[in-house]
């Protein structure tokens, strides 16, 4: 069904109501597909949309590329009209449209968003009357307004402006951040609101009303910039929390306080305290790379954003105190690190989830490498390790047996899989980032 402006807001509604409008979602990423699932299961037929080719072929074969979403669930789909394509031309076909490409910093530590516009511009020639276009990937406050709607603007013949209310003609856009924590089972994706602020409050009924069938809850905010904001709130909190118990654990480590054992007796307060954990540094797609985004943004307006940059600098260096800990644990076995063989348990960034973006292990990985280490890695859902935007490592996973010829093991993700016992009964060194050995006592054992 192509539904046009002039149909008015009521007409579009209904069409979502009954399953008729097409939803297009460009970037079958981490993002992407699972909600390109969620929106299947509740009927409405999906047109998935990535450059890249074999995700592509992938999806229209019924596979999967993510470890937690297993094939049944793409074919699943397809039932209800899934399918994949990397054609832009099927943009008009679409009623609403849902971008959620990478939104990653360049080398000098700034926004990215080549990603966003590259889409943008392979939109706008296909724009149509009507049309939503919603940004999902995570950005500074102003990237919609700022960005996206003069791209979707000036990038289409037919003139077509912002639709900022229901009479006037054009399309609609809005912003709608992701606030997924993958690998996080405890909350069901539709049971997280759904926070949305549109270009006026056309668009915002829309896609509130769009979110309204897969969400629980929509959160409607007074404008597109409001909704990047909260994004960046949230990420901020946790990126500078868990800067602060980082900091912390490493005075703690000096005074001989054991910071886990402080964080749980603190979580015990009923009010005013949330748990954060310390550990060798930030990963992931999100809190190392979206306060950035803010930071960049707030120079602007000659604005310094003081705990952006403290919690990046302490977070940054954790890595290097992994480091420290380990050289000090071998030299208490009067073993140099050059040379010494090492392996590191886990890749992904954080525990149970196939994705390594970011993740302090590679980090730790080329320091001990600096060093002169031998350095092997074990990683249930990576066998092999190539190169990618920040590192190049060419590795392949090792088993987890003969343990005791390795001078140290570095326990940077904690895998549930593991078993930590037989782990520190067989290991020369155990050196522990994430607390995974709570409980076993061992003088083998180095807990940072
Ligand atoms: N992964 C998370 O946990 C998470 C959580 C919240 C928010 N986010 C945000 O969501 C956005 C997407 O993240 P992700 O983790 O899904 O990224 P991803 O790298 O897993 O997926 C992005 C997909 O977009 C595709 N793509 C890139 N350019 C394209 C283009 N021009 N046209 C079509 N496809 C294109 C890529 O091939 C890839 O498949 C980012 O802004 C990220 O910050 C991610």
């Amino acid at each position: 069904m192509i539904i046009l402006v002039a149909d008015g807001l009521d007409k579009i509604k209904q069409g979502i109501e009954s399953r008729e409008v097409r939803i297009g979602i460009i970037g079958m990423g981490y993002v992407g597909l699972p909600l390109a699932l969620l929106f299947a299961e509740e009927r409405f037929a999906i047109t998935g949309f990535d450059i890249d080719a074999s995700k592509v072929d992938t999806l229209n074969r019924g596979g999967s590329y993510i470890v937690r979403i297993p094939s049944t669930e793409i074919q699943l789909a397809q039932k209800n009209g899934f399918q994949a394509t990397a054609d832009y031309g099927r943009i008009r076909q679409m009623d609403v449209v849902i971008i959620c490409v990478p939104t990653p910093l360049n080398e000098h530590h700034e926004p990215d968003l080549s990603f966003v516009t590259d889409t943008v511009k392979a939109i706008a020639p296909h724009l149509r009357q009507g049309q939503l276009i919603i940004l999902e990937s995570t950005s500074y406050p102003g990237t919609t307004e700022e960005v996206v709607v003069p791209l979707l603007e000036h990038g289409n013949q037919a003139g077509l402006r912002v639709a900022r209310d229901a009479v006037s003609p054009g399309f609609y856009v809005a912003f709608s951040p992701e606030r997924e924590d993958p690998g996080n089972d405890t909350v069901a994706r539709r049971d997280i609101p759904k926070v949305v602020g549109g270009c006026g409050p056309a668009a915002a009924e829309l896609a509130e009303a769009m979110y309204g069938t897969i969400f629980r809850r929509v959160v409607r905010v007074s404008s597109p910039t409001v909704a990047e904001m909260t994004k960046l709130l949230e990420n901020i909190y946790r990126c500078v929390n868990i800067a602060l118990v980082n900091e912390l654990k490493q005075l703690c480590m000096k005074m001989g306080i054991d910071i886990y054992e402080v964080i749980d007796a603190a979580k015990t307060k009923p009010f005013g305290f949330q748990a954060f954990y310390p550990g060798p540094g930030l990963g992931g797609h999100c809190i190392p790379i979206d306060p950035f985004y803010l930071s960049w943004k707030a120079k602007e307006f000659d604005f310094c954003t003081r705990f952006i940059e403290l919690a990046g600098e302490i977070n940054t260096a954790m890595p290097y105190f992994v480091l420290a800990q380990t050289v000090a644990g071998l030299n208490e076995q009067r073993k140099a690190i050059k040379g010494s063989k090492i392996l590191v348990l886990g890749i992904a960034y954080k525990r149970d989830i196939d994705d390594l973006r970011e993740s302090p292990s590679l980090t730790i990985i080329e320091l001990l490498r600096e060093k002169g280490a031998l350095v092997a890695y074990n990683d249930p859902y990576f066998p092999t390790v190539g190169h990618g935007r920040h590192y190049d490592l060419n590795m392949s996973s090792t088993p987890l047996d003969k343990l005791a010829q390795y001078d140290a093991v570095i326990i940077v993700t904690d895998h549930s899989d593991y078993d930590y016992r037989t782990i520190v009964e067989q290991s020369q060194l155990v050196i522990d980032t994430r607390n995974a050995t709570k409980g076993i006592e061992s003088k083998r054992v180095v807990r940072c």
